[in-house]
């Protein structure tokens, strides 16, 4: 059986409960890819852990201040890293360094945040590329809604004509329950906060951002359109009037925020705003905290997903679902010689 080890760089809760789940399916994964995976490092921003014969759920609590940056992780022997700090589209966050460091190394990298892959995508999958390392980004890009695999895998060798997605979970409620309980958005916004999904500081899912992030993501690593959040025309939800919701709701109508793209002669645009759907459609059923997805191609017609999942556990399944691939991937390897694409 061969060891495989794992290191999570970006310890809070979506970093600890894909340490959790890892943990819990490690007899699933010698079963079925004949692999014993060890957790041979986590860190935060200041403190982390490392064993190089794996770390077991009952030590994660108490990290040791000073282990943590792309050295550390570096120096733990991770084959593979797990990325799930925090996002900034303007720097690429400090999740940028670590995947530096592990793709020019040909460390294989499976990315949670956003911010790194929207600020410098492309170089980070050029780097991959000629390393030998496998990139894999589903729990950024919408985690537990299929997208990239979509046009990847079941939608492989149709050309994609146009993608409207609901890709942000908070503005999706926030719209729902505008719509159906007579909310303002302050009112509604409250409710989420309370309820622990809309941050203390929303614009990041009110304004679109989050939306348009996952966008450039699906646009860049599932169509390589090479997009920059400066080609997206982007309006979020706060100019959505009472008015507005009277409207729509006389005319039978349901608002989603939609991140969309359509391509034509070799050409992508994109934007993200508010759009309305009649209840013949099922995008208008995408309710609550759900996303979805729909990819419009040449010969297969209309493909919809819809999805959600509790978090954090959904997003860090879809990060462990890139891990499999990359086991996958890597059996594939060593049998043939060759892998999947990246
Ligand atoms: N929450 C979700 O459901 C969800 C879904 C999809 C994607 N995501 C993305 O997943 C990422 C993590 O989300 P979260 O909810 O787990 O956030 P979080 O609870 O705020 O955790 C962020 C973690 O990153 C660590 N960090 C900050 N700077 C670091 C550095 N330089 N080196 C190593 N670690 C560093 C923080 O360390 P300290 O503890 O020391 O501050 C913290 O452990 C975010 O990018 C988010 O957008 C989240």
């Amino acid at each position: 059986m061969k060891i495989v080890r794992v290191a999570i760089a970006g310890f809070g809760g979506v970093g600890r409960a894909t340490a959790t789940l890892l943990l819990a399916r490690r007899e699933r994964y010698r079963q079925v890819h004949d692999a014993d995976i060890r957790l041979v490092a986590v860190c935060g921003s200041r403190a982390g852990l490392a064993d190089p014969e794996g770390l077991e759920a009952g030590r994660l609590e108490a990290l040791e201040p000073g282990l943590s940056g792309p050295a550390f992780i570096e120096a733990s022997g991770a084959d593979i890293l797990i990325e799930a700090g925090p996002s900034d589209f303007r720097t690429g966050g400090p999740g940028l360094a670590y995947l530096r460091s592990a793709l020019s190394a040909g460390r294989d990298a499976i990315v949670i945040s956003k911010g790194a892959l929207v600020h410098s995508g492309p170089d980070l999958r050029a780097l991959a590329r000629s390393s030998g390392a496998m990139l894999k980004l589903s729990g950024a890009a919408a985690a537990a809604l299929p997208t990239i695999d979509l046009i990847e895998h079941s939608l492989k060798g149709c050309e994609v004509l146009e993608i409207e997605g609901i890709l942000n979970a908070t503005t999706n409620y926030l719209l729902d329950a505008m719509m159906t309980e007579a909310l303002g958005f302050d009112e509604a916004l409250a409710r989420a906060q309370a309820g622990g999904f809309a941050e203390a500081d929303p614009r990041n899912d009110t304004e679109g951002w989050d939306t348009a992030g996952k966008l450039v993501l699906i646009a860049n690593f599932g169509l390589d359109a090479g997009l920059t959040m400066d080609d997206l025309a982007v309006e979020g939800i706060g100019s959505v009037a009472a008015r507005d919701i009277e409207t729509w709701r006389t005319q039978r109508l349901v608002p989603k925020l939609v991140g969309s793209l359509v391509r034509s002669d070799g050409a992508t645009r994109a934007a993200v705003g508010v759009r309305t759907y009649p209840m013949t459609d099922p995008l208008a059923h995408v309710s609550g905290k759900n996303k979805a997805i729909r990819i419009t191609t040449d010969a297969m017609g209309e493909t919809i997903a819809i999805g959600s999942g509790t978090e954090p556990l959904a997003t860090a399944a879809a990060a462990l679902k890139d891990l499999e691939y990359i086991l996958t991937a890597r059996a594939a390897r060593a049998t043939h010689g060759s892998g999947e694409e990246r």
